[in-house]
C-alpha cells in the first residue's frame, strides 16, 4: 500500500537548520529513512516536500481522492494554515501528524497545532523515529 508523506517547508534544508534542534540527518537521508521504514512496515512511501501551500493542499486532494493515507509533517504551516487543516480533513484515510522536534518544548507560536484536530495522532519529538513510529501507528491503524 502506498503512504503519501508530504514535508512542508524549509525540510529540505535541515543540512542547515539547527541540528541541535533538528539533529544531524540531511534531507535526502530523510527520505531513505522515510523509505526503509515505509518498506518495513509493509508501505510504499511517495515521499514528497514543497514550501507552497498551494502545492501541499493539491496533494492532500490526491491524497483525499484516491485514498492514501498520509504523514505529513507540515512544518511552519502546522502552526497557522487553516487552508491545510481543512484539506487534510478531506482525507478520509488514516492521517498522522509529524515532527521532528517536541513542538511543545519549543516557543509558545509552536504549541498551537491547526492540524492536530483533523489528525488520527500526533507524533512529535523523536527526530527522524517520528516518521518510523508514525509508519507503525499506521500500520496498527489500517
Ligand atoms: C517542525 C516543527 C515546526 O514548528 C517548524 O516550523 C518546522 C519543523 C518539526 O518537524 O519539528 O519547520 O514541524
Amino acid at each position: 500500500m502506498k503512504v503519501l508523506v508530504i514535508n512542508g517547508p524549509n525540510l529540505s534544508r535541515l543540512d542547515i537548520r539547527d541540528s541541535s534542534i533538528y539533529g544531524d540527518l540531511s534531507y535526502p537521508q530523510l527520505v531513505n529513512l522515510i523509505e526503509s521504514a515505509a518498506s518495513s512496515h509493509g508501505f510504499t512511501a511517495d515521499v514528497r516536500q514543497s514550501d507552497d501551500e498551494a502545492e501541499i493542499i493539491s496533494w492532500l486532494h490526491e491524497a483525499a481522492d484516491n485514498s492514501y493515507p498520509v504523514i505529513i509533517n507540515p512544518a511552519a504551516f502546522t502552526h497557522y494554515s487553516y487552508a491545510i487543516r481543512d484539506a487534510a480533513e478531506l482525507v478520509k484515510s488514516p492521517l498522522i501528524e509529524v515532527h521532528l522536534s517536541n513542538p511543545l518544548a519549543r516557543e509558545e507560536f509552536r504549541h498551537t497545532s491547526v492540524i492536530s484536530g483533523v489528525a488520527n495522532g500526533t507524533i512529535g519529538g523523536f527526530g527522524p523515529n517520528s516518521y518510523a513510529l508514525a509508519m507503525s501507528a499506521l500500520k496498527a491503524l489500517l
